[in-house]
């Protein structure tokens, strides 16, 4: 894809990868505009990074999600790129009985409910933007999960397969659906601290869009490239390995 002269809506794009992508799309010439829960990162970002754009919303939240794409529709008519980033990740078993429904549900909306609603939401519209492209990030545990963050590992499978789909509905329209597929990479994922033994932010994030500019639609990296690549029998390895059987 084309990384400059497009207009490009992030979300989670405050901090981490969605930050380091933000950035770079900057870089290169296009319109950038991020959301979050949080109002102090957003304005952080846009302190460090004159020129983005920021909204606050909740997007495990439909009516937060509607609202968002009515905004930024009408305050940014060329609006032609959408990357489903933002993301949490909850270490807990399924057999933990004190966790609430409510918790694994809110994970499922963020990491899941949102990139499809988002998408569908904004496909008429960037359907008749130039150089129109839905950017999803999924993660390596897509294809080889752990155990210890199940409904994460899930949701991102999940989201894998309807980065499949999606393209497929959508190459007829003229829409590419590209997908992130990051491996652990240091950033604050799941809490400040529990990332730190990942792949540095910025070597990532340089790698990734390079091979996206270059026009590749699956980008991994490290493990991740051999996670989304591998064979069966090596995901059964990888699984094995990860989860200390
Ligand atoms: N880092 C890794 O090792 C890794 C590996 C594979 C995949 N990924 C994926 O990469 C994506 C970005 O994660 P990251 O590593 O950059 O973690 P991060 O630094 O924690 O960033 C996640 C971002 O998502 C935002 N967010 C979370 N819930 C939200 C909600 N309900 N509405 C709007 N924004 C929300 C957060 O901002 P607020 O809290 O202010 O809302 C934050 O800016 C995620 O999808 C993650 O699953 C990361």
């Amino acid at each position: 894809m084309n990384l400059s002269h497009n207009t490009v809506l992030i979300t989670g794009g405050a901090s981490g990868i969605g930050l380091a992508l933000a950035v770079r799309f900057l870089q290169a010439g296009s319109t950038v505009i991020v959301c979050g829960r949080r109002a102090d990162k957003l304005a952080e970002a846009q302190q460090q990074h004159p020129g983005l754009h920021t909204r606050v919303a909740d997007v495990a939240d439909p009516a937060e999600r509607e609202a968002l794409v009515a905004w930024a529709t009408a305050e940014f008519p060329a609006l032609n790129v959408l990357v489903n980033n933002a993301g949490i990740q909850n270490r807990l078993s399924l057999t933990d009985e004190t966790v609430a429904w409510e918790t694994r549900r809110q994970e499922i909306a963020i990491n899941f409910d949102a990139p499809i609603h988002l998408a569908t939401l904004l496909v008429p519209h960037l359907r008749r933007q130039p150089g129109a492209a839905v950017i999803n990030v999924t993660s390596g545990l897509a294809f080889a999960p752990m155990a210890m963050m199940p409904v994460y590992c899930a949701t991102k499978a999940a989201l894998h397969s309807l980065t499949l789909t999606l393209r497929h509905e959508l190459a007829a329209v003229g829409v590419q659906v590209l997908e992130i597929v990051p491996p652990a990479v240091n950033t604050d994922l799941g809490g400040p601290g529990l990332h730190t033994f990942g792949e540095p932010l910025d070597a990532f994030a340089d790698a990734v869009m390079a091979r996206l500019a270059a026009g590749e639609q699956e980008v991994g990296y490290g493990s991740s490239e051999q996670s989304r690549l591998a064979s069966r029998a090596e995901l059964d390895t990888v699984f094995q390995r990860m989860n200390n059987r």
